[in-house]
């Protein structure tokens, strides 16, 4: 058994809550650097060609104008290397070097100036003459020159296939074989992107809304040719990241750029519209699915093949297929991606990149063949469940998805389902449930902590410290928690300093990987504090003493250590995933094409819950983000200008309070002795996995209607 806890996974408050709510907490734009300048983007108006010329003369005139910054006039930055998996965040990222357009909207320029409504208004005084081409904007007419990339993102494999597809299809009884797509859909956190950048001589201090501190530094060292040590990257409050804060951004270049030549502090702070038009997307996903299963329920074959779009100007490819390589047992597998190259800015992580498209075909083909079948959905699943993981035979570290399964069942009331559609009608509605399984990789390679202990009489206090982030999730807490538990001290006793690339370094917020990380190195740099002082004090105690205790018995004022926390060995031998199900109850109403989602029910198991509060805050967004991505979000692009026809809230549309009935959340308790000491694996991106499947898989129930392609619009239901 696993060590019980008092304080890890108590579902206390956020430690932060209290200065968020008041004002206090400080984001990136909001940092009180005097002296400052501000930067606002000129942005292109074409999506492919070239530019002839550019006319700042006006902008230059217009009131408080410091510096209008172009190719003409740019610093020369490091030209940017071949991109690959493993140097994507860090790697040079050189910004207005060039007169070459590869989409709309793209940086063509910054203009500075005394305040930022200056900059704006100068901004829109930016002549700009392009040579225009006709962008590749279109998927069907594009998707011809498809081709195999080499890999996918995070160095997935591109292609995976075992056994002998046909062979399978020829065995099964009943097969479905069906394209299900999903849309472009763009991140949209709370707080936009937003730099400070200051030069103090040699020195620079950014102050960014970034996911990613360490991949931060070293992305504006590279492309800048500054030594490492001279930079430094605080981001102590992000509001949301979602993947599109992950990497070091355009704006970000501009704004150092600026700060160097100007000698002086500058701030961008980029606008609502433009997170729609530059700090990524999520690729289009066309999906075609093979799916075959002998009349006992199990499935023979299995195929699922990606088609996608990039960048002309990079390559990108979302790793679609890789629940389709581990989700189910089956003897004859294919998993493809195939991807072409657009005029549309190049796609970016956008949270649980791969699951959330790909759950969507491989969770609806699932359904739609257990009603073939005539199986229970949840018994069909059962019935493929693999005892390791089909894409390389590794043992699960813990794997609890079918007691998610069953335990969401129970609770949903998923007995009063009627298997045949069209079924339950109440008034003009039709009631469906759905359900699907869900799963996310829970990555885990470890971190750096340090703890400073100090006494004042009988008073210990602890302040730990490491380059983490809070993206909204609840670091702070957590990491305060784990520090308590293992200190002895009470919560109040404990602060956390995180938010500085100068910390101890972690692999920071992203693919749910935060929190196994930073409570995981927390944890070891306070127990070695312990062993420290204990071997330091040479004391012998009763039973364990906290290091109050150990503090006053040694007369100590002050103690520091520091620790840095990596997977054991055997853990490379096991496959580590988050798992969960989601049960859905959807209203239709079929005259008027409205749908109406007044529960989902989602069962999780992974590992140990840290705080039961703020994992359940990550598993409602991700529902929430699931029923935005099933109902209502598209990015849609003008496909003869390559322009956005999407680019505020009020043609984006994400889900509102009404959109979004009761969501009710259970953690299984789950025990993982491998994964890493406190057996903790992520959750931030499970809670989206699944949920459109889950949707649309409730509307067949309710209406007998599939809906393949995301989202949901009236239109197809009518
Ligand atoms: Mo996540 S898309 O790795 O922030």
């Amino acid at each position: 058994m696993q060590e019980k806890y008092k304080i890890i996974g108590a579902p206390i408050n956020r430690i932060d809550g209290r200065l968020k709510v008041t004002g206090k907490a400080t984001y990136a734009a909001e940092f009180p650097v005097t002296n400052l300048a501000y930067g606002f983007p000129v942005q292109s108006t074409i999506a492919a060609g070239e530019i002839v010329w550019i006319d700042v003369s006006a902008a230059e005139k217009s009131a408080g104008v410091l510096k209008i910054i172009t190719h003409e006039n740019a610093l020369k930055l490091a030209p940017r290397p071949a991109v690959t998996a493993a140097n994507r965040m860090t790697r040079s990222n050189p910004v207005l070097q060039q007169t070459r357009i590869h989409y709309y909207g793209q940086y063509v320029g910054l203009v500075v100036a005394e305040t930022y409504e200056q900059a704006r208004a100068a901004a829109r005084l930016v002549k700009v003459s392009y040579k225009t081409e006709k962008p590749k904007i279109d998927f069907d007419e594009n998707a011809k020159r498809a081709y195999k990339p080499e890999v996918i993102n995070a160095g997935y494999p591109t292609d995976t296939s075992w056994g002998n597809l046909e062979n399978g299809l020829k065995q099964s009884a009943e097969i479905v074989a069906e394209t299900y797509e999903t849309p472009i859909e763009n991140h949209h956190p709370m707080e936009p992107h937003a730099t400070i950048a200051e030069f103090q001589g040699e020195k620079l201090t950014v102050y960014e809304a970034t996911q990613m501190l360490a991949q931060t530094r070293d992305g504006i060292a590279n492309t800048f040719n500054i030594p490492k040590e001279n930079i430094r990257v605080l981001s102590p409050y992000i509001g949301g990241g979602f993947g599109s804060k992950l990497q070091p951004r355009e704006h970000l270049m501009m704004t150092v750029m600026a700060a160097k030549m100007l000698n002086r502090p500058v701030k961008t702070a980029i606008t609502r519209q433009m997170m729609q038009t530059n700090v990524g997307l999520r690729q289009l996903n066309r999906q075609k699915m093979r799916v075959g299963a002998g009349r006992d329920g199990k499935l023979m074959a299995f195929a699922h093949e990606i088609l996608t779009h990039t960048s002309v100007d990079e390559e990108f490819v979302e790793q679609t297929g890789v629940m389709s390589r581990m989700m189910y047992a089956v003897p004859n597998s294919l998993v493809t991606h195939r991807v072409f190259t657009t005029h549309i800015q190049v796609p970016r992580w956008t949270r649980a990149p791969g699951e959330t498209p790909g759950s969507f075909a491989l969770e609806s083909a699932m359904d739609e063949l257990a009603y073939k079948l005539k199986l229970d959905p949840v018994e069909f699943r059962i019935k493929n469940e693999p005892a390791k993981n089909p894409e390389n035979n590794k043992p699960w570290a813990s794997r609890s998805v079918v007691e998610c399964m069953k335990t969401g069942a129970e609770k949903f009331g998923w007995n009063r389902r009627k298997l045949e559609p069209r079924a339950n009608k109440q008034g003009n509605w039709l009631v469906g449930y759905g359900m699907a399984a869900a799963s996310r990789g829970a990555p885990y390679s470890g971190a750096s902590a340090r703890v400073k202990l100090t006494r004042s009489g009988d008073d210990v206090k602890a302040v730990v410290e490491m380059a983490a982030t809070d993206i909204g999730t609840g670091s702070y807490t957590i990491i305060a928690q784990t520090a308590a538990e293992s200190l002895g001290l009470p919560l109040d006793k404990i602060s956390v300093e995180i938010g500085d690339s100068d910390l101890p370094p972690t692999p920071g917020s992203g693919g749910s990987w935060g929190a196994g990380n930073y409570s995981n190195a927390a944890y070891a740099a306070c127990e070695k504090a312990k062993t420290e002082l204990q071997a330091k004090i040479k004391v012998n105690f009763v039973k364990a003493p906290t290091v109050a205790e150990l503090m006053t018995a040694g007369n100590l004022n002050e103690f520091e250590t520091e620790a840095t926390e990596k997977p054991s060995k055997e853990s490379a031998n096991y496959a580590h995933f988050s798992f969960g199900a989601h049960f859905v109850e959807v209203w239709v109403e079929e005259s008027l094409g409205i749908v109406k989602i007044p529960r989902i029910l989602t069962t999780v198991a992974a590992g140990r819950i840290l705080n039961e509060k703020t994992a359940r805050s990550q598993l409602l967004g991700g529902v929430v983000w699931g029923i935005g991505q099933a109902m209502t979000e598209e990015t849609v692009l003008d496909k003869r200008y390559g322009s956005y026809v999407t680019r505020t809230f009020a043609d984006y549309h994400v889900p509102v309070n009404l959109d979004v009935g009761e969501i009710e959340v259970y953690f299984l308790p789950e025990e993982d002795k491998i994964i890493n000491r406190l057996g903790v694996k992520g959750v931030g991106e499970l809670g989206i996995t699944s949920v459109a499947a889950a949707i649309t898989n409730a509307i067949f129930n309710a209406t007998g209607k599939r809906i393949r392609t995301l989202p949901i619009t009236p239109d197809k239901l009518l």
